[in-house]
């Protein structure tokens, strides 16, 4: 049973060896491609997360099924297409509602899309605008936000530009570009995680990648497969930010996902001076995986603002910030300004939370600087609805003197529902 308030005592030990659940990414993916490929898809350690479950609701409502098996793997084929107008509610999960904007654009499936307070708030405009380019009708609540609906309409592959970097933006476009007529072709500022792409080639589908552009051909039908999902980095960086803060500790994290699209976030200990180590390396569907193991040491701070390394590690900011806390001289974020339109604003979130614990933290429209190292005390902080906060907390609270307080501790269960049990184990 979740606790909606944790409290995390100073940490006297941490380490061992431990398995994050699969990662949400992929797993959006392997579900909604899932329901419109040929044949079954077959999924391996589908995770336990609300945001998947929210996708796996949104798939049954547009007609597919999705069955555990015995052995609990996770069976996703088209039962039947649904005849009136839908009503999908992604729940707190950005991605499952931009990936369902493109593929009931695409599929010309009638629906409304909606979603939870903080997915009201995130913009999808980003994803609309787009896909009107294509000839789809997607209406947006004003200010670009959910609820949206999609009506049926024929599309024509597009040469896109988006402005930002998302992974989500992109798989939406090229997701519609398999029923548009034509090529649709999404060329970006910087490469963003392509979980879609090797997905669809694992399924069959020709995608082509020249430098930053990615192109589908409309008319490709996905054939299912059997997509075995690697542990979820980001996940695993909790871990392994929090073996970064105590010197001396060692953390393996096995069958991690290691797509170097998403990892950047190793460089960065490693230029902080962490012992950064990847065994067993091998690739499923396409995908790397690793098991990764970090050992602690005296850390210094870094700058980051390159965008490819901000692209790589957008999810482990609150995670940064923490490991700056414990690091000597000043660690400095530009050009992260996405931060603010996660689930929650993770700039404001994290400097409140850190400010709360006694660190000094200056806050930036696209970052933070963090002096350190920091001499915490326990205090009360708040997840913000955000998941990713209130894991970045729980390794705060473990470097802060005293026992802190964590509301909003239960809203790990996006992604990660058994995050403070597997934490205390590595803590004994
Ligand atoms: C994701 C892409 C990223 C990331 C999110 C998951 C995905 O979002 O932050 O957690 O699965 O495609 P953006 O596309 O908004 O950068």
């Amino acid at each position: 049973m979740l606790k909606t308030r944790e409290t995390v005592y100073t940490a006297r030990r941490f380490g061992g060896t431990v398995r994050v659940p699969g990662d949400k990414s992929i797993a959006h993916r392997a579900l909604l491609l899932g329901s419109l490929a040929e044949g079954q898809q077959v999924i391996e350690g589908l995770p336990p997360s609300r945001d998947v479950e929210s996708t796996a609701r949104c798939v049954r409502k547009l007609g597919g099924a999705v069955d555990t098996l015995p052995d609990g793997r996770v069976v996703v084929f088209e039962q039947a297409r649904p005849t009136s107008k839908i009503s999908l509610n992604a729940g707190n999960s950005g991605t499952t509602a931009r990936l369902l904007c493109g593929l009931a654009a695409g599929r010309g499936i009638a629906c409304t899309i909606d979603g939870d307070e903080s997915l009201r708030r995130r913009p999808m405009e980003r994803v609309a605008g787009p896909l009107g380019k294509m000839g789809a009708r997607v209406i947006t609540s004003p200010g670009g936000t959910l609820p949206l609906s999609v009506s049926p309409r024929s599309l024509t592959g597009h040469v896109h530009r988006p402005e930002t970097a998302s992974a989500q933006v992109k798989s939406a476009l090229l997701i519609a570009g398999l029923f548009a007529t034509g090529e649709t072709t999404v060329i970006e500022t910087t490469p963003t995680r392509d979980h879609t792409e090797r997905m669809l080639a694992a399924m069959g589908v020709a995608v082509e990648s020249d430098g930053n552009a990615v192109t589908v051909s409309g008319g490709a039908t996905p054939i299912g497969t059997t997509v075995s999902i690697p542990g979820d980095f980001s996940s695993a960086a909790v871990f392994l930010a929090t073996a970064a803060c105590l010197p001396g500790s060692t953390v393996h994290v096995l069958s991690t996902g290691t797509n170097p699209r998403r990892t950047t976030f190793l460089d960065v200990l490693s230029a902080m001076g962490c012992v950064v180590e990847r065994s067993e390396e091998r690739i499923s569907g396409g995908e790397p995986s690793a098991t990764l193991t970090v050992t602690g040491t005296e850390l210094r701070a870094v700058t980051v603002d390159d965008p490819s390394v901000v692209t790589g590690m957008i999810d482990e900011f609150p995670l940064l910030a923490v490991v700056a806390t414990c690091a000597r001289g000043t660690t400095t974020v530009h050009g992260a300004s996405e931060l603010r339109r996660k689930e929650s604003d993770r700039i404001d979130a994290m400097a409140r939370n850190l400010r709360a614990l006694g660190a000094h933290v200056d806050e930036f429209e696209d970052g933070f600087a963090i002096h350190g190292p920091c001499a915490m005390h326990a205090g009360r902080v708040s997840s913000y609805g955000d998941h990713r906060v209130a894991m970045a907390m729980a390794v705060a609270a473990l470097m802060a003197r005293g026992d802190t307080i964590i509301e909003g501790a239960s809203d790990v269960a996006v992604s990660y529902p058994d995050f403070f049990n597997d934490l205390r184990i590595l803590l004994r």
